[in-house]
């Protein structure tokens, strides 16, 4: 099925940083510090680990099968193992999550940009935490320029995403995910010798289990699909350009390994520092921009400091949002047959206008809401926790029922390429049948209040 013409990953280590950049973003340094905070510390990162490894490994890997082996964007590489049957579903529900993140992905992305240029005007870093909300409610109610910051902010994913896999995603994610990863632990050296960090490490390593909700083991699962990027065919989609002598077993298991280390990372570089200056880290989707430059005004050098920091942010956005782009993208290219070129621009267009709307939905059309959720907050809180689980669920049934089991084996290990190890093949596909599925089915029924377990 190899297509000699199709795009691909140039090496191992491109598809390392490439599958790792669209893992590790504002999933980790957004996201997953304030949910933690939200949901009462240590106890969430428990279950967090616990359901990227057992639920989400397994979905990585199917994601993985799916992709190679069809060498196919996300419907295209149903179609092919299930023409015509309901399964195509995985494929619709994957393009439409991938479309609906970018959204409101993008208008983050746009503010991390506005604070790289906040960072160094002056009266920005001051330590008055009023004054911070206001600088931020300010600039993300306002109607034109957290819009235009978001169409800049796409603008340079669609500029990446259209030079293609080798020479775009690739190229680039060799460059700034090695960045990424230094920037981030000065930033914890920085954070852990404050002083006064000793309670952010106590909050963010002893575990209180009574804190516990059946909304939080949820918003942990979302954050887990959300963060290792499964559950909506992306992983499928850079799947589909990774070489036939790879071993995805290995790339699948780094990855989940990489992106929980930098989540920790992301950790300790903010949490010890936000009990090192008496902040209550419960701040919610603020707390990187509120809570941070109030501490960056108490640091000497903070302007540096708080520029290095967006700066990372920016990055790690963009390393991912361009895999979201890249889902949409490949299904317009293979199955629409348009060029990359013009398949980027209408892509960009498109998510520019809905993201301008998410972008305007916290302000101006903070009125237009359903279910009592404004559309930035309808479209994170639906693709993390529904979309993400109901979609990966699928993915699993679909590898674990639906494949041939032999394929799966030979995909997994290179067709006796890598030699052959029983127990592990087993407990893989005892993860892809049975446990991830009946676990993720459960806690999205619990967490939605469908029934009731805890
Ligand atoms: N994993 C990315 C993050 O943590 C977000 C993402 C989700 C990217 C789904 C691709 C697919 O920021």
């Amino acid at each position: 099925m190899t297509n000699s013409k199709r795009d691909g990953f140039g090496s191992r280590f491109g598809v390392l940083v490439a599958v790792a950049g669209s893992a590790i973003g504002l999933g980790n340094l957004w996201r997953f510090p304030y949910l933690v905070g939200n949901n009462g510390g240590a106890a969430f990162i428990v279950v967090y680990i616990t359901v990227a490894i057992v639920l989400c490994l397994p979905i990585m890997i199917s994601e993985f099968i799916i992709g190679r082996r069809t060498q196919s964007n996300a419907i295209g590489a149903i179609k092919k193992l299930a023409p015509k049957s309901g399964w195509l579903s995985i494929g619709v529900i994957s393009v439409a999550t991938a479309f609906m993140i970018s959204c409101f992905y993008s208008v983050v992305g746009g503010w991390t940009l506005e604070y790289i240029v906040k960072s160094f005007s002056s009266g920005f870093l001051v330590n008055d935490s009023g004054a911070l909300t206001k600088t931020f409610s300010n600039f993300t109610t306002s109607p034109v320029r957290p819009a235009v910051m978001m169409l800049i902010y796409l603008a340079i994913n669609a500029f990446i995403v259209s030079a293609g896999i080798k020479n775009g995603i690739e190229k680039y994610a060799k460059i700034l995910m090695p960045a990424l990863f230094v920037l981030i632990i000065i930033l914890a050296i920085r954070s852990l010798t404050l002083p006064g960090a000793q309670a952010g490490l106590s909050f963010l390593f002893n575990p209180d289990f009574s804190k516990l909700t059946a909304g939080s083991v949820l918003a942990a699962l979302g954050q887990a699909f959300f963060s290792l990027s499964v559950g909506m065919g992306c992983i499928i989609t850079y799947g589909s350009y990774v070489d036939k002598k790879e071993n995805l077993m290995n790339i699948s298991l780094t990855t989940a390994i990489a992106d929980t280390t930098f989540a920790i990372l992301a950790g300790l570089a903010i949490i010890p520092a936000v009990f090192a200056f008496g902040i209550s880290p419960g701040e919610g989707p603020g707390l990187v921009f509120i809570t941070l430059p109030q501490i960056f005004a108490q640091m000497p050098f903070g302007h540096v400091i708080s520029f290095a920091f967006f700066v990372i942010l920016l990055v790690a956005a963009i390393t991912s949002s361009i895999s979201l782009l890249e889902v949409v993208v490949a299904y317009f290219v293979e199955e629409l047959k348009m060029s990359r070129r013009v398949a980027t621009l209408i892509t960009f267009s498109v998510i520019g206008l809905f993201g301008v709307l998410c972008s305007l939905s916290l302000g101006e059309l903070k009125e237009m809401t359903l279910f009592g959720k404004n559309m930035f907050d309808l479209f994170d809180y639906t693709t993390s926790n529904i979309m993400l689980p109901v979609g990966g669920l699928l993915i699993v049934l679909f590898v674990g029922w639906k494949i041939r089991r032999e394929d799966v084996r030979d995909e997994l290990f290179n067709g006796g390429v890598i030699p052959f190890k029983r127990t592990l093949f087993n407990w893989i596909m005892i993860g892809i049948k049975f446990l991830a599925p009946i676990a993720i089915a459960f806690i999205l029924l619990n967490g939605i209040g469908l029934i009731k377990l805890f």
